[in-house]
């Protein structure tokens, strides 16, 4: 994998290389810190504003100070794919700790350490034509998901369980209550319908999913953000997540049974197809999209 050696931290642009943390650092101690990963595109941003919206509204849950203003940030973010010549398909992954400090609960009195940094990150072509299948688990998450924390044990093992099961994700249900998945939004759809669960602090808000919300109604599709069981889910005529990296991806099939015939349905590849007119990776006839 190609590395692009510029990363941006709090203090300016540092060689990947030269990078290093001291040991006692809180996001190792403590995974007290948050992150992001912003999809791009052809060497632009997609969905920036909201990633960085969403970033600024996790350190305030948490409250650790960010060493950028917003507008600051964005110029930063900017220089990073300029410096490491970016035109292709990548995400940056924008993380911050509440410092470097001796181990203690409390919080120390240091600066927030900061890093942003661009890794390839190709389409997953494939697998958008074909979907994908879905394991269900109980959601043991705390009960904060809204915030973007680097407390990730949980999807860590959820995530790795799917694998374990020949499966791209788990699908997470807190009391038979579909949530989320371990690290993308879900949905189904009925009788031309999508449902998804409301923005609580149950799931994470996710980007993409807010974008599709506003894509579905320019669609004529309804969207309602009602949460729905397992059984429900069960019964679905269609399935499918999203997420930055996976976009809007069918599941096709969940717990080893076929959803839709084990094929990816109509409500499903019209939003595949609308994501993909608003990131302009496919032509948009007449239509003049706000997006970047
Ligand atoms: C738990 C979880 N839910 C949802 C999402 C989707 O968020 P977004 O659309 O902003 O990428 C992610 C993305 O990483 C996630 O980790």
């Amino acid at each position: 994998m190609k590395v692009y050696p510029n990363v941006l931290c709090e203090s300016g642009m540092v060689d990947q290389e030269k990078l290093t943390y001291h040991f006692q650092e809180r996001g190792l101690q403590f995974g007290d810190g948050i992150y992001e990963v912003i999809r791009v595109y052809s060497g632009k941003y997609y969905l920036l504003e909201e990633h960085i919206d969403r970033m600024y509204r996790s350190a305030q849950a948490i409250k650790l100070r960010l060493p950028f203003q917003k507008k600051e940030l964005y110029e930063k973010l900017d220089y990073l794919l300029d410096v490491n010549n970016i035109k292709t398909d990548v995400k940056v992954y924008l993380q911050a700790t509440r410092g470097s400090a001796l181990r203690d609960h409390v919080f120390p009195d240091v600066e927030a350490n900061f890093y942003a940094y661009v890794q390839d990150m190709p389409r997953p072509e494939a697998l958008l034509s074909t979907g994908v299948s879905a394991i269900t688990l109980p959601d043991t998450r705390w009960q904060n998901c809204y915030i973007k924390s680097l407390n990730l044990l949980p999807n860590v093992l959820a995530k790795q369980e799917a694998k374990e099961n020949g499966a791209f994700e788990a699908i997470l249900h807190r009391d038979q209550t579909i949530t989320e998945c371990s690290a993308s939004n879900v949905y189904l759809v009925k009788d031309n319908n999508v449902y998804t669960h409301p923005e609580t602090n149950q799931i994470l808000h996710g980007c993409v999913r807010s974008r599709i919300k506003i894509l579905a109604a320019e669609a004529n599709i309804p969207f309602y953000e009602e949460a729905f069981t397992l059984e429900q889910l069960q019964n679905a005529d269609e399935v499918f997540l999203t997420s930055s990296t996976a976009e809007v991806m069918p599941i096709i099939e969940i717990d080893g049974k076929p959803v839709n015939g084990k094929t990816p349905g109509k409500v499903t590849r019209e939003l595949q197809k609308a994501y993909q007119r608003d990131a302009h990776l496919i032509d948009t006839p007449n239509v003049q999209s706000t997006s970047h």
